[in-house]
């Protein structure tokens, strides 16, 4: 048993992102969407940036996060080696945190296209202009490549190749929360492995209506 409520109940773990994401957006001055994200360098050394969480879509089972960037920045290109990140969502406002460590995989065309029409002309621009994570000589380099994609790019450019979204299909999520002298509550979810043999539910697990997910409280 572990009296799963109040800011925890739910049976989606990506339901009860949403609703705290919700909430953080009508609390936080700023950025409610940033997230730390984390991926491993082929040395195996972790990395660490903020990018904005653009999406939470589905549920359950197909359930994934989404952000945007650049495919050759230095996390693209450490995603694409490894097909994994993790990242964290911190809310000083709310005192509340989610983690998520799971499997990237590139959003379809469409929806890259459809996020980055949505973005303003000089940010359509700017994705054309940096190539992320490379060395620039200097800002003055930078501002020219905008002035030419200005003149070069009409008022409707295409997505570059390059620039993109990225699905985080959770293998773990977890939920936690302030509580008073550091007795702060947790609960993490575990996506079931189908295609190992199931020996029943460890003790202190719970599952998900949909068996998708096992979940436990964990000590602060
Ligand atoms: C609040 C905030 C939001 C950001 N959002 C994004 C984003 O959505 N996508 C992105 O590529 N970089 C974003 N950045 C910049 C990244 O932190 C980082 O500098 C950049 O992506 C290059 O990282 P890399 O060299 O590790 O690939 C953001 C930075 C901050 C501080």
């Amino acid at each position: 048993m572990n009296e799963r409520d109040g800011i925890f109940a739910g049976d989606d773990p990506f339901e009860i992102a949403r609703r705290w994401l919700a909430e953080a957006e009508s609390a936080e001055p700023n950025d409610p969407n940033a997230v730390a994200l984390a991926t491993v360098d082929a040395q195996g050394l972790p990395d660490v940036r903020v990018v904005l969480l653009k999406e939470i879509e589905g549920q359950d089972e197909d359930g994934t996060f989404v952000f945007y960037t650049n495919y050759e920045s230095a996390k693209g290109r450490q995603i694409e080696d490894t097909g994994t990140a993790a990242f964290v969502m911190h809310w000083k406002s709310l005192r509340r945190q989610i983690r998520v460590r799971g499997d990237v995989t590139r959003a379809p065309s469409a929806q890259s296209d459809a996020y980055y029409d949505s973005r303003p002309l000089d940010s359509r621009i700017g994705a054309w202009a940096s190539a992320q994570s490379r060395l620039l000589d200097s800002r003055d380099t930078l501002i020219s490549a905008v002035e030419e994609g200005k003149r070069s790019l009409g008022s409707h450019p295409a997505r570059p190749a390059c620039w993109g979204g990225y699905r985080i299909r959770p293998r773990e999520i977890e939920f936690w929360a302030d509580g008073a002298f550091r007795l702060h509550d947790r609960f993490k979810w575990v996506r079931r492995k189908i295609d190992r043999p199931d020996n029943g539910l460890p003790q202190g697990w719970t599952e998900s209506r949909s068996g998708t997910w096992r979940i436990a409280r964990l000590a602060p």
